[in-house]
């Protein structure tokens, strides 16, 4: 869901880089911009249409380099973060094709070879996180926990079917074992995972 910034300060979560995945109309980059906290906004988006409105509307942010949106499939996160050298916080947000778009992930394993509208790539980016040289300086806040629970289901949408929290929260762990985890309210109450160093 394109988080609600207003609901939740996100002072604890200064960094010098914002990396969202899922631009989907920028609302959150906007909002991670606005804040003044980050130098630079970064975001990777799927679905070219979104990306090609994106550099048309936010001409100015993109020339003056505080804000880059990247067409890609955020599986391939390492790419654009292995250049980063300071701490970054992560809005992990990729979840669910609003616009379908063909994928074919020939790399992923076959317990994650699923249709584009059952695909969420959050364990690979957490993966790709986890393989940065500053991961332990990371900050990370996961979008729509609600849907993370078995209970849940949705009419049209499908993309959590093959995870569940505990597998996201042991990859976290993977991240950082001692990352400070603690839940934010977001469209629903605590439906946003933050994890942060635990000496911050
Ligand atoms: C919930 S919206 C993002 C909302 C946005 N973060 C905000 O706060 O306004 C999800 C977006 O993720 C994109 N998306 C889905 N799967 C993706 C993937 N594997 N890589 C990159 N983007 C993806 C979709 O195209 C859609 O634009």
């Amino acid at each position: 869901m394109p988080i609600n910034f207003d609901w939740f300060d996100l002072t604890p979560f200064a960094n010098p880089y914002f990396v969202e995945t899922g631009f989907f109309q920028g609302e959150g980059a906007m909002k991670a911009l606005a804040s003044g906290l980050f130098q630079k906004v970064i975001s990777i988006e799927v679905n070219k249409e979104l990306v090609a409105r994106a550099q048309e509307r936010f001409r100015l942010p993109l020339a003056a380099g505080l804000l880059k949106v990247v067409h890609d499939d955020s599986v391939h996160l390492f790419q654009h973060i292995q250049s980063l050298e300071e701490p970054c916080t992560f809005f992990l947000d990729a979840h669910g094709h609003w616009v379908q778009e063909k994928m074919e992930e020939p790399h992923l394993p076959s317990a994650r070879k699923v249709t584009p509208s059952t695909f969420c790539p959050l364990l690979e980016e957490l993966d790709a996180i986890a393989r940065h040289p500053w991961a332990k300086s990371h900050k990370i806040l996961i979008d729509d926990r609600r849907c993370l629970q078995r209970t849940w289901s949705h009419p049209t949408q499908s993309w959590w079917r093959s995870l569940d929290e505990e597998m996201v929260l042991e990859k976290l762990r993977t991240v950082n074992p001692d990352f400070h985890i603690r839940y934010i309210d977001g469209l629903t109450p605590e439906d946003i995972i933050a994890a942060v160093p635990a000496d911050q």
